[in-house]
């Protein structure tokens, strides 16, 4: 089969944005729409990926750190066909080209895959969608045996022709060598005085090609975004098939409308997600995993049955089996915390490595660590890790007690089964099995008069 080119239009504007960021970098999930558009030309299959830009082409190019895409500029907007047209040198004349739009960014591969398989040198692929309110769009004209003649834009078109409810999504697949052949002749002579793509199918119908239609199963997979109320509008139904998704896969979500999934989520069964809760990045969550409101999680991998309660942000860290995270605890990259660990509320962890079984309940910081099995953190240590210019490590051994407000100086080791004594500054390394104290002693003084007001 001939080679797939996939020319991504995203030259144009955006005012209706109101925005100094180009609209096609306005985020779905978290990503820039045209960088969804152009990893489902990849599923595709795609040999290259042509993106079309103007407006704010440097900072398209600079926001999308892809190898595999050409960058074709169009200094002029003169309308669809003649932003088709600028990649033409582009591409190879035995190519199959589809056209998609860097904003147009939730349209699934699967609907695309229909229209570009079957694709030949005598059809044309058309995706149309059946609209309710098919005004501003262009409209599919056929015959009186419904075969597709043409498209014919709003603004050109007849009333009669204003009543076609079946519109042109923009997005359509045709070989390279037609393209060749008709873009050059495009004429700008319309209400709107641009090079319209959409020409190209009365020209492919005079030359005896067939138009072969496909539709979308959902109209959101071919909607727009030409403002921030549509933007809000693909954002939700995109958060709702992941919420459906997981669903579906095992987790019960405590209101599929109160999740977000900003990266690649995937879990095992029965798990339990209450309100509000954040995934970013790559994020695995294995079964019976449960996980209170108002978490935020990225980067992360959390094994069977860890609970993270309420308020916990996580970043960067894995999780094992059975732990107790939070509420309200922070975990920040390079956390590695072993089966059945605790980490507790107002906790701040970083590059800490937490051995099976250790406790770490209340507000402590714990950064630059390594702690055995069956560490007991008390309320208030902190890892001194930082002398304002370098950073050491604290390494407590195996069964090691460290008492409340405690002060570890790295860079520093507690050797296994010490007891630092509360409110203890440490310093110097502690053997295993001893009882390190490191604090003024209590001095009792009685007869204390207190002093009296003048
Ligand atoms: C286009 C279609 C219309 C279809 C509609 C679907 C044409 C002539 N009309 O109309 O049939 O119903 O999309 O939304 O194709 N662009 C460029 N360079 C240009 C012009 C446009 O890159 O010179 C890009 C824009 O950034 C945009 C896309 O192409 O992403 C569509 O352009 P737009 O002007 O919005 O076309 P519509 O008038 O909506
Ligand atoms: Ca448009």
């Amino acid at each position: 089969m001939s080679p797939l080119h996939v020319v991504i239009l995203a030259a144009g504007q955006g005012s209706r944005m109101k925005s100094a960021l180009p609209k096609v970098l306005h985020p779905i999930a978290g990503r820039p729409m045209l960088h969804h558009v152009i990893a489902t030309a990849k599923q595709l299959g795609a040999e290259r990926i042509h993106t079309v830009i103007g407006h704010g082409a440097d900072s398209v190019r600079s926001a999308t750190d892809e190898a595999s895409v050409n960058w074709v500029t169009q200094r002029e907007q003169l309308g669809t066909g003649h932003a088709v047209a600028q990649a033409l040198p582009d591409l190879p004349d035995d190519a199959r080209v589809l056209v998609l739009y860097g904003d147009v960014p939730l349209t699934r591969h699967e609907t695309l895959e229909s229209l570009v398989s079957t694709l030949d040198d005598s059809t044309l692929g058309l995706l149309t969608v059946t609209l309710d309110n098919p005004q501003g769009y262009g409209r599919i004209v056929r015959n009186t045996e419904g075969a597709v003649q043409s498209i014919v834009e709003q603004k050109d078109a007849s009333l009669e022709q204003q009543q076609i409810r079946e519109v042109n999504t923009g997005i359509l697949a045709v070989a390279a060598k037609h393209l060749k052949t008709w873009l050059p002749t495009l004429s700008n002579a319309n209400a709107q005085g641009e090079y319209y793509l959409t020409d190209i199918i009365a020209m492919a119908v005079q030359q005896g090609l067939g138009v072969s239609v496909s539709q979308p199963d959902n109209p959101y997979e071919v909607q727009g975004v030409n403002n921030r109320l549509q933007l809000a509008e693909l954002e939700r139904w995109y958060q709702r098939q992941q919420a459906d998704r997981l669903m579906t896969e095992g987790a019960t979500l405590a209101d599929p409308a109160r999740i977000d999934v900003r990266g690649e989520l995937s879990i095992g069964n029965d798990l339990w997600i209450d309100v509000n809760v954040v995934f970013e990045g790559k994020v695995s969550l294995g079964s019976q995993v449960s996980i209170g409101p108002g978490c935020v999680i990225k980067d992360a991998t959390i094994a069977d049955g860890a609970q993270i309660n309420a308020h916990s942000v996580i970043d960067g860290a894995v999780i094992g089996a059975n732990a107790q995270i939070g509420p309200f605890a922070r975990l920040r990259p390079g956390t590695e915390l072993a089966a059945n660990t605790k980490v507790g509320n107002f906790v701040e962890t970083k590059k800490a490595l937490v051995g099976e079984g250790s406790k770490i309940n209340h507000l402590s910081y714990v950064g630059d660590a390594s702690l055995g099995r069956n560490v007991n953190v008390g309320a208030g240590t902190i890892t001194c890790n930082y002398d304002g210019v370098n950073k050491y490590q604290t390494v407590l051994g195996d069964g090691v007690f460290v008492g409340s407000n405690t002060a570890l100086v790295a860079p520093v080791s507690v050797a296994a089964d010490a007891t630092i004594g509360a409110g203890s500054t440490i310093t110097r390394n502690v053997a295993d099995n001893e009882l390190a104290v490191a604090r003024g002693r209590q001095r009792n003084i009685s007869g204390w008069e207190k002093p009296k007001k003048h």
